[in-house]
């Protein structure tokens, strides 16, 4: 057997360690078992107008004096097309069943002013309406994920806003489009019929739902030639907000034998963890026991997928429609000093650690879920970015789904581990959490999280199927689980490579305490 050991150099990583013994831990790696792809649309964003999310944070206007590309800031951009976001979901949130399309359509100077009543009753400006999003999206590299209004709209104004964005014929709005700067029809990947209609959407039942469901399904229609067939619209109810299957058993029970006239091909669900209502943790300056109960309450994201999961194959066995978690992420108490509806908070290493644990519990359940949206992408809630007139700061959350870029559209590898646990008072956490895939090139990527805060972890993992060439990893971890990246002190929690041997088909690493590594192994 070829024996090759690959080292990689050392730095400054191991700086934050403190000197404990670390605990061995036997990991396996089976390419002979390859699972369901890990659809790229699992790491989906979300940008609602509420707070700085668009205003400010993503729209700065034309006239501004911070760098922008027709008004859309050009340093965000391009942290976003890092990112390779698959897809953004926008207006909202309960924003979007307020919204009304039409506001956001026509010179800039002559958009109506409305408000805001769900996020802190501001005026919204409506300068940031269809045209900009688009823009938005194609300057990312990214898909437009709409969100129409079934709450206070109608399925009328819903088509017609279809019809507007789509039509490559001269219908009138078609027309009206092109007049507005954009001849050519755009593309609206998917569709998102309604928004928690059961709370802020509308207070409706599930019966009352499903009812709007079948006529908004049928009538708002995309029009957009080059999406017929596999490039088709994908529609997504509305879901629950919990682990309740009610809502849900309606739903599919409903799908299971729908007409002809309707279809949907995702079924959303929202899940925030935010242990309890309304948020009360705090985003910074917290130890050990606020890191682990946030990370307890994140984890249950497993219970509600499997839940989910296990009705919708009751009613769709060929697993057609998807389970969309399309909003999730932390929710905590808002800082100190902002508008509490605009949901501002900080960003952590241990956002970063929950959002590793979030994906990877997507990733397990790929065949289901195939698309997610963590709320909110710009200055809202778990952002990717936070942004202060003209500066910017990346987060640590930002830092996993950069990481996390080469689990996009691979084929998800059962690992194999014993966790072990981390437990702080009356909190046992597994102490470790891993997944692994396979490019389209052939390279190996594991991704590992070391949820204990104070003790590192030997890894010795045993890879059924491959003896790689070569491995280079990187790790995301920072001097404390409250450690955040500022716009003075933007690199404390950036990642930094980490060695990584590999004899044969034997690998070995040392994980540091609250970390997330990503190796790629190359064959
Ligand atoms: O993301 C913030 C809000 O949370 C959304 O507008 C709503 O859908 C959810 O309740």
């Amino acid at each position: 057997m070829r024996a090759v050991l690959v080292c990689s150099i050392l730095i400054a990583a191991a700086a934050t360690a403190p000197a404990v013994a670390a605990e061995k831990v036997q990991l396996s790696v089976d390419l002979s078992k390859a699972g369901a792809k890990i659809d790229r649309n699992i790491f989906g964003q979300f940008a609602e107008h509420l707070g700085h999310g668009i205003y400010e944070g993503v729209w700065v206007g034309p006239d501004s004096t911070i760098p922008n590309t027709r008004g859309i800031r050009n340093d965000v951009v391009a942290a976003l097309r890092a990112l390779k976001v698959p897809n953004v979901r926008w207006p909202g949130g309960c924003f979007a069943d307020n919204y009304h399309w039409r506001n956001g359509i026509g010179p800039a100077d002559k958009r109506v002013q409305t408000l805001n009543p769900d996020w802190g009753g501001v005026i919204e400006p409506n300068t940031f309406g269809t045209h900009e999003f688009m823009d938005l999206v194609n300057q990312i590299g990214s898909e437009a994920y709409i969100s129409v209004n079934v709450g206070s709209g109608t399925p009328q104004e819903a088509a017609e806003w279809l019809e507007y964005m789509t039509a490559a014929q001269p219908t009138t709005l078609a027309r009206q489009r092109a007049t507005n700067g954009h001849a050519a029809a755009y593309k609206v990947g998917y569709l998102g019929i309604g928004n928690e209609s059961w709370a802020c959407g509308g207070n409706m039942t599930a019966d009352t739902y499903l009812s709007q469901l079948k006529i908004y399904s049928r009538f708002v229609r995309n029009y957009n030639p080059a999406q017929e067939g596999k490039q088709q619209m994908l529609k997504i109810a509305v879901g629950p907000g919990d682990a309740n299957t009610e809502w849900t058993e309606t739903i599919m029970k409903a799908y299971r034998n729908h007409e002809w006239s309707w279809d949907i091909h995702g079924l959303s669900v929202h899940s925030y963890t935010v242990v309890k209502w309304p948020p009360s943790y705090a985003s910074v300056g917290f130890g050990a026991a606020e890191y682990s109960q946030i990370l307890k309450s994140t984890l249950e994201m497993e219970d509600l997928v499997t839940k989910q999961s296990a009705v919708m194959d009751k009613y769709d066995p060929q697993k057609k429609v998807a389970l969309v978690v399309d909003e999730w992420g932390a929710w905590y108490a808002p800082l100190p000093g902002t508008n509490p509806g605009f949901l501002v908070q900080q960003n952590s290493l241990r956002d970063a650690i929950l959002a590793s644990l979030n994906l990877n519990i997507f990733a397990r359940h790929g065949d289901r879920v195939r698309m997610a949206n963590i709320a909110q992408m710009v200055n809202v809630l778990q952002a990717m970015i936070i942004t202060d007139k003209e500066k910017m700061v990346l987060t640590p959350t930002y830092q996993i789904f950069r990481m996390y870029v080469p689990f996009q559209d691979a084929t998800f590898v059962p690992v194999t581990f014993d966790a072990g646990t981390y437990t702080k008072g009356n909190i046992s956490l597994p102490r470790l959490d891993a997944i692994a895939a396979k490019d389209a090139s052939g390279k190996l990527w594991l991704a590992i999280t070391n949820l204990h805060p104070e003790e590192p972890v030997e890894i010795e993992a045993d890879l059924v199927g491959i003896a790689p060439k070569s491995a280079t990893g990187e790790t995301l971890t920072a001097p404390r689980v409250d450690s955040v990246n500022t716009f003075e002190a933007p690199n404390t929690v950036v990642p930094k490579p980490v060695p990584v041997k590999v004899q044969g088909s034997r690998l070995a690493l040392k994980l540091e305490p609250k970390s997330v590594t990503v190796i790629s192994l190359e064959q």
